[in-house]
């Protein structure tokens, strides 16, 4: 079992997140055009979503990794974004494209925004998936957003509960009783 008995129901059907990633891959790919865009995806939640969004594109581009912690295995953010990996090159003159899976309370990327302003990109955006506005804590406005989610506790797709169940191939709300 894959952990799909502990969704209570399905939020984002694998077809619905196949037409979305399209969707946004199309947007990214008609603003870039011309451009050699830099992908920054966000683990490890953005995995999942970042490899199907960077086969969508038809704009060349290049991918680094960054790796961040805020959660830990609690529901709520910690407020403390760490940094468990950086990228490993220089962002200097690069458009880059900052991808999450999900925008919670916004500390993670306005914490991720005001670090890599620094380093000097020639443009700096940012991609997420989905979006749960009810629950920003900081002001922030991501560039590209696939869908607004309410605020339940989704898994799937990249997203997980103390680690499990991001390679569930849809998006889907658990069970309560598996986190209370
Ligand atoms: C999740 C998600 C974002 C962040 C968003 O990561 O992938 O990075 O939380 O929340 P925020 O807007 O409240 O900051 P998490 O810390 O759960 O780590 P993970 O990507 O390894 O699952």
């Amino acid at each position: 079992m894959n952990g799909e008995q502990d969704v209570a129901y399905t939020l984002v059907s694998e077809e619905e997140i196949k037409s979305i990633v399209a969707d946004v891959a199309a947007r990214i790919s008609k603003d870039y055009e011309g451009k050699n865009l830099f992908i920054i995806p966000v683990l490890k939640g953005s995995f999942v979503f970042a490899a199907d969004l960077v086969r969508a594109l038809s704009i060349p581009c290049s991918v680094d990794f960054l790796a961040v912690s805020s959660y830990g295995a609690g529901t709520k953010t910690s407020g403390n974004v760490r940094i468990m990996k950086d990228i490993s090159c220089t962002l200097e003159d690069k458009d880059v494209l900052i991808v999450e899976d999900i925008l919670d309370s916004g500390v993670t990327l306005s914490f991720l925004c005001e670090m890599f302003k620094t380093r000097k990109p020639k443009s700096l955006k940012v991609c997420t998936l989905f979006d749960k506005p009810e629950r920003r804590r900081v002001d922030f406005t991501p560039d590209y957003v696939g869908c607004s989610v309410p605020d339940e506790f989704i898994v799937g797709y990249g997203l997980d509960y103390d680690e499990k169940y991001r390679n569930l191939p849809f998006v889907g709300v658990l069970k309560p009783e598996i986190y209370q």
